[in-house]
């Protein structure tokens, strides 16, 4: 097999298939994301990516995707349901945010995770070249960085979490929590999002493995391994330039004149996640009608819900719930060709994602708990001209980057509702202020530099040579 110099292994392959029109397969590269980041990184080097490709059963033949290469993990239909449904999607999930539903332990299930986990550790062993660089990803795979150390001592590893890390109390639920934390531990660099992760990460690893650990380093039989946090961004200038196209702004104008040409337009993006706070925003949304505050003439309410591991039971439970309290607003609320909300569950293509983007005055991004959010940052990235309100949750990872959106706490139904009249109610100019601020800092702190920073310190670490103990 041919090796690489540098590894990516993420449980999904950064690609998408769909029928050509000849009824033919295509594979294509799904847009945004980690591929877009390191593609200019990647350009001289020869770039492996490890991981799922969509489907279960055997591993599908795979073009290489802008000069890199894409090696699948092949997973069985019970894989799937047991690995990714089940540990990762029903247990760790709910668990890293906030246990908002309840995480559920199975043995079964952690059994697939381990197995699952050694798979793309032997994948990955083999696609890195001697003294190469392997960058695990995310929840899904929190074993690997441990399991190559011991198939592969001579490689530099890095692990980077996408999610939030919980506090001691929640993490300590897990019937396996000492294995996980060493499964971590095998890498070289440990990236979180938030610094407050990297904080919950060295308290546990002190309590539960009795290692010497700072929020920075951690002292692991004769290793040091470096903790940090590199808050994870988008290709702030590809959907600037998006935005900026006169077809898209063009687009946003038509949007809006068959809303029927509202005053306001509040926008939310979501994946059909409980973690998003859909529920309460509506309640909020609605509790402003009913009290008078919002006329469904003036004001428009356009959701965006797409749906996501839909054979895991809260989801379905969830999706029914929503659709239940969608119906219920516009039976209450709207009129004949006016509905109080715009409900979409469609996939949209990057265009017509910027288009409504250009289109709201009001982006309302507000999870209960969110790694870090990346349609906050793309709504601030399309206002090229500097217009429009972020409503942010406090418990995104953005909210400590864009401190000039109007934060709020989701679960708090009264601030909620008076942060969504704060947005509606601002003044042109205190928003193009805090635009402009938020523009500029997403101009900086881009994907490109995400991975740069990442990539740079996972190389400093090979010249740690301090022991804790
Ligand atoms: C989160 C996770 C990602 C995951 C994405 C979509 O952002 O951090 O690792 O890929 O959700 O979820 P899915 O289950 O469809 O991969």
């Amino acid at each position: 097999m041919r090796q690489s110099s540098l590894v990516v292994v993420a449980n999904r392959l950064p690609i998408d298939d769909s029928v050509a029109p000849d009824g033919a397969c295509e594979w294509r590269r799904s847009p945004g994301g980690l591929v877009s980041a390191l593609h200019p990184l990647l350009r001289h080097t020869p770039a492996t990516w490890v991981g799922w490709a969509g489907r279960t059963g055997p591993a599908p033949s795979l073009p290489d995707v802008d000069g890199v290469r894409m090696q699948s993990v092949p997973l069985s239909a019970e894989d799937f349901r047991d690995h990714y449904e089940g540990f990762a999607n029903a247990t760790l999930w709910p668990l890293y945010h906030d246990a908002v539903e309840q995480p559920e332990y199975h043995r079964r299930w952690w059994e697939a995770y381990q197995r699952v986990n050694q798979r793309f550790a032997e994948v990955a062993a083999e696609v890195a070249e001697p003294g190469g660089v392997v960058w695990i990803q995310d929840y899904h795979l929190q074993l690997v960085p441990g399991l190559l150390r011991e198939l592969r001592p001579d490689l530099r590893i890095g692990f980077f979490l996408h999610v939030p890390f919980p506090p001691p109390e929640l993490f300590m639920q897990l019937p396996r929590r000492a294995e996980l934390l060493r499964g971590m531990l095998g890498a070289d660099l440990i990236g979180f999002q938030r610094a407050q992760a990297a904080h919950n990460f060295a308290q546990l690893v002190a309590k539960v493995l009795d290692l010497p650990a700072t929020d920075r380093r951690i002292g692991v039989d004769d290793r040091v391994v470096r903790v940090g946090a590199f808050p994870v961004s988008i290709d702030t200038g590809e959907m600037a330039a998006l935005a900026a196209r006169p077809e898209v702004a063009e687009r946003a104008r038509r949007l809006r004149q068959d809303l029927g040409g509202p005053e306001h337009v509040i926008l939310s993006v979501d994946r059909m996640d409980y973690t998003k706070g859909i529920e309460q925003r509506l309640k909020a949304y609605s509790e402003l009608i009913a009290g008078g505050h919002v006329k469904v003439r003036d004001t428009v309410l356009v959701q965006v819900a797409m749906p996501s591991r839909e054979r895991v039971g809260q989801y379905q439970i969830l999706r029914e719930r929503i659709e239940r309290e969608v119906g219920r607003i516009n039976g209450e609320f709207g009129r004949v060709g006016e509905p109080a909300i715009h409900y979409l569950t469609q996939p949209f293509d990057r265009a017509e994602l910027a288009a409504l983007y250009r289109m709201a005055d009001v982006m309302a991004v507000t999870p209960l708990r969110d790694g870090m959010n990346l349609v906050a940052k793309e709504y601030v990235a399309a206002r090229v001209d500097d217009t429009g309100a972020l409503l942010l949750s406090e418990f995104a990872g953005a909210a400590a980057e864009l401190s000039q959106a109007y934060q709020v706490n989701p679960h708090d139904l009264e601030g909620l509702k008076q942060g969504l009249l704060a947005t509606l109610q601002a003044d042109p100019a205190d928003l193009s202020r805090r635009m402009r601020g938020m523009r500029e800092h997403l101009r900086e702190h881009d994907i490109r530099a995400w991975a740069r920073s990442y990539l740079s310190a996972l190389d400093e670490t090979g010249s740690l040579t301090t022991r804790l103990r």
